[in-house]
């Protein structure tokens, strides 16, 4: 369940006997590396304390709308935006017929409506509640609005009775849970991504670099496998682990990780930049420590070699996508790189006064030949997701465009 991985999911839990296994989901959910808070409704607590999913999901548990307290640590709007994916586990039948009808009375079915990142519901009820003919018109209802309905099972249920209604197991839950972060849209393609910052030695101790933490660049090479890629990510030095299934090549400097993706370009369709590649290196490095003797001292730089460029200017180029990190004039200074570097695409950030590098969310503007979109500020696993949809619909367009 690697898709799991750093994914942010809000867990609801709702009134029900199922209650009690939505703590053994959240345990398998945390194993698997995602990061989950819990929001209870008052029917939860009848069944399970949210002290045990304190416990369990090392958070805070929300269960009020208007709790000035919870509210000012992280409010029901901010919850909203910060899940990747809502999750109610067990839903019943009541929260159910919420959701359907856009029934906003409690911290839970507010959250549902305040977000717009994909809800999932695992019901949970009596066979005759879910065969109700209201409960099958909201079901219906939900799915058409897209909604993931997982379950439920038949069998013996608490009540004593036989049939439909039985929440699904949580080990099935988490499975399908993580299975709905693949989108296979990127099926069949192999995708180089470049990430983190390179470090240019002055001498065997000191370098110059930036302040990118690789977070975009490895975000963008997970998401381009959730959606069926082959993936190959050349990394500068950062503090984050090697992510599973992906093949990670290690460098310090421009002139390393220009090697690196040079050999690896020709198994490459899709060429994703976003590393922050340093245009200078010195011009010679010292041997030894320098030693601190004059009151100044001067490096000599010289260019490095442009990655993306060279890659962009190959013969059979891989559809290539840059980045562009912009302290002003952002759109220009996109638009003057897609151009001047030959690129199918470029995925613009301001960048300076803690935005972009090394943060947690970013916001992009992506501009291609034909056409432009905004992704608004968002944690960027989240903002990957988005960047590689937007990269697989033009890639998969100019290759259409090819073949006719
Ligand atoms: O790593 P994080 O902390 O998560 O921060 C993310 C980020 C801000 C680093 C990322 O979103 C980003 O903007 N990466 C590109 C940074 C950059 O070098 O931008 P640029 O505008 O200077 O370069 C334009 C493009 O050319 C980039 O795709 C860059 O990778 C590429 N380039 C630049 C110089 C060079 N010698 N070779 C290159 O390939």
């Amino acid at each position: 369940m690697y898709q799991l991985a750093g994914k942010r999911i809000l867990l609801g839990v709702t009134g029900g006997i199922a209650a009690y296994k939505s703590a053994v989901l959240l345990r398998l959910l945390r194993n698997h590396g995602a990061d989950v808070r819990v929001v209870m409704t008052h029917g939860a607590m009848e069944f399970v304390t949210p002290l045990t999913f304190q416990a369990l999901s090392g958070k805070p548990v929300h269960t009020e709308l208007l709790d000035l307290e919870a509210e000012s640590a992280m409010g029901h709007i901010e919850l909203a935006r910060w899940a990747d994916l809502v999750l109610i586990a067990p839903t019943s039948a009541n929260v159910m017929a919420k959701i359907a009808n856009g029934v906003a009375d409690d911290l839970l079915s507010t959250l549902c409506l305040a977000t717009d990142v994909p809800l999932m519901l695992a019901p949970a009820m009596n066979q005759q509640m879910w065969l109700n003919s209201v409960t099958q018109e909201n079901l219906e209802k939900l799915k058409n609005r897209g909604l993931g309905i997982l379950g439920p099972a038949e069998g013996e249920q608490a009540c004593g009775e036989n049939g439909p209604g039985r929440m699904l197991e949580a080990e099935e839950i988490a499975l399908l849970t993580a299975k709905s972060f693949e989108t296979n849209i990127l099926t069949g393609s192999r995708v180089l991504v470049t990430a983190g910052p390179t470090r240019e030695a002055i001498d065997p101790v000191r370098y110059i670099s930036n302040r990118s933490s690789g977070k975009m660049g490895y975000a963008v090479a997970l998401a381009a496998m959730e959606a069926g890629a082959q993936v190959s990510l050349v990394s500068g030095p950062v503090n984050l682990s090697e992510p599973e299934r992906i093949n990670v090549t290690k460098v310090n400097s421009a002139v390393e990780m220009h090697s690196a993706v040079m050999q690896q370009i020709c198994n490459a369709d899709i060429f994703i930049s976003a590393a922050a590649v340093a245009d200078y290196s010195l011009e010679s490095i010292a041997r030894q420590k320098i030693k601190k003797s004059d009151d100044s001292l001067q490096l000599k730089l010289k260019k490095n070699p442009d990655i993306l460029s060279d890659v962009s200017a190959m013969q059979n180029a891989p559809f290539s996508v840059g980045f562009a990190a912009e302290t002003e004039n952002l759109e220009a200074n996109a638009q003057s790189k897609l151009h001047a570097k030959k690129l199918d695409m470029i995925a613009a950030n301001q960048v300076g006064d803690e935005q972009g590098f090394d943060a947690d969310t970013n916001a992009l503007t992506v501009y291609w030949k034909t056409g432009q979109k905004q992704l608004q500020q968002a944690p960027k696993t989240r903002l990957a997701r988005n960047l590689i949809n937007l990269i697989a619909d033009q890639y998969n367009a100019k290759n259409t465009n090819k073949t006719h």
